[in-house]
């Protein structure tokens, strides 16, 4: 299974506040669709609850929580990082994206093989996090500079990294 985690991240690691996000970034969020579609999607249960429309459609949605009742309208339920794994492998797929929130980053980050990341060129207020992406680990392999449309809070920068080290995937 190849696990990519999909990201948006301030300068200084910044990912959320108060269960939003804290920016409006239009332009990513198309792309975001485009980089995610077809393929199942993973997220936390608060990722899950802040989503303004959910299902995400045209995907399918894994929500990841401990609670064994929890009912997510439109998408599977998993209570682990490697149940929403296995879940995703059951409907047949070979690429799954992690998108979140800081919780499953952090957790599924050991697993990845790819980051697929906006840099939001800001330092920007938040209470919420993405690990530091360790450059002894990770390769950037692409990266593009989008300039703040006039919708969009901020200027952009889209980087691919790959993992250098072995023993990712699951
Ligand atoms: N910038 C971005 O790209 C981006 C992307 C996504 C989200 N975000 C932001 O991130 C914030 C949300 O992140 P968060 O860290 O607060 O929450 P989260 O990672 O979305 O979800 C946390 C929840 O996931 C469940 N969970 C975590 N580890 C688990 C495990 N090992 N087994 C089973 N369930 C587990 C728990 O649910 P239960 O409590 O139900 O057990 C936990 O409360 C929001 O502000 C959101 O806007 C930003």
């Amino acid at each position: 299974m190849i696990v990519t985690l999909v990201v948006a991240v301030a300068e200084n690691g910044v990912i959320g506040l108060d269960g939003g996000m804290p920016w409006r970034l239009p332009t990513d969020l198309k792309r975001f669709k485009e980089r995610t579609m077809g393929k199942p999607i993973l997220m936390g249960r608060k990722t899950w609850e802040g989503l303004p429309r959910k299902p995400l459609p045209g995907r399918q949605n894994i929500v990841i929580t401990r609670d064994i009742d929890y009912q997510a309208e439109g998408a599977s339920v998993a209570h682990s990082f490697e149940d929403a794994i296995e879940q995703a492998e059951h409907s047949g797929a070979s690429k799954v994206s992690v998108i979140g929130g800081g919780q499953i980053y952090e957790q599924a980050i050991s697993f990845a093989n790819r980051l697929d990341v906006t840099h939001v060129l800001a330092e920007i207020e938040g209470d919420t996090s993405f690990p530091t992406i360790d450059p002894a680990i990770w390769k950037e392999i692409a990266r593009h500079d989008i300039p703040a449309s006039e919708e969009d809070s901020h200027a952009t920068r889209h980087v691919i990294y790959e993992r250098i080290t072995t023993g990712a995937g699951i």
